[in-house]
């Protein structure tokens, strides 16, 4: 029987596929990839246009400024690009809920394929609510459109993939708590910039002062 591979894999769709070519180029995700940890792949949503013109957009019902992304072309790509059974597909929105380190985790651990719908111009036809399982945004605030928003969620998701990060250590570090992510002052050469010294303990080579210090400096990330 056709076994299905564990390789995590990011889908994006939108009508701008290439400004994600140097993000999949970056350096851990390109390394990833070779690896074959995670494939990450941009599909433009005009291949699936059904006119000679090749629409993705149209004006709203009703009246009122700008464009609407068609139902159809959207609805075409999803159909063809969901694989996995492990699929999750997301609509991103401004109006959605607000991704965070916990989200970043479930799906890392829980899911074989993200599929990322990114919105542009004025918005969706409301009815693509039927073929999505969520509603993500990335902050409160308004992006032109869900392509930004789909790098932010996919380097926060890539990043925790077993094999992922070449420092295990650090990605304890940092995850071990959801809810306030800690984290150390640090430093490194030189010794002394503008008058500013490294606290002596960092260079004692005393790693139970040094644990101990790092506690004590440990700062909650505001959210
Ligand atoms: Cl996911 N999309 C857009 N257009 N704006 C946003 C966002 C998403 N998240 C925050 N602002």
């Amino acid at each position: 029987m056709f076994k299905e591979s564990t390789i995590m894999q990011f889908d994006i769709i939108t009508i701008f596929p290439t400004l994600f070519d140097s993000f999949k180029d970056e350096s851990l995700i390109k390394k990833a990839e070779d690896k074959k940890i995670l494939s990450i792949r941009a599909y433009d949503v005009r291949r699936w246009a059904e006119d000679t013109h090749k629409t993705v957009d149209d004006k709203p019902y009703g009246g009122g400024p700008g464009m609407i992304l068609k139902i159809e072309p959207l609805v075409k790509t999803l159909h063809s690009i969901k694989r996995k059974k492990r699929c999750r597909v997301m609509l991103l929105t401004p109006g959605g809920i607000q991704f965070n380190q916990k989200k970043a985790i479930n799906f890392s651990k829980n899911y074989d394929q993200l599929i990322f719908l990114c919105g542009r111009y004025e918005g969706f036809d409301a009815r693509i609510k039927n073929y999505i399982d969520e509603e993500l945004s990335i902050g409160p605030y308004v992006l032109n459109g869900g392509e930004v928003a789909a790098m932010v969620i996919i380097e926060a998701v890539a990043r925790l993939i077993p094999g992922m990060i070449g420092n295990k250590a650090s990605l304890i570090e940092e995850t071990f708590q959801i809810k306030d992510i800690i984290e150390y002052a640090q430093y490194t050469r030189p010794e002394v910039f503008n008058h500013q010294k490294v606290p002596k303990v960092l260079l004692s080579g005393d790693h139970k002062k040094i644990t101990e210090w790092r506690k004590k400096h440990q700062k909650r990330v505001k959210k």
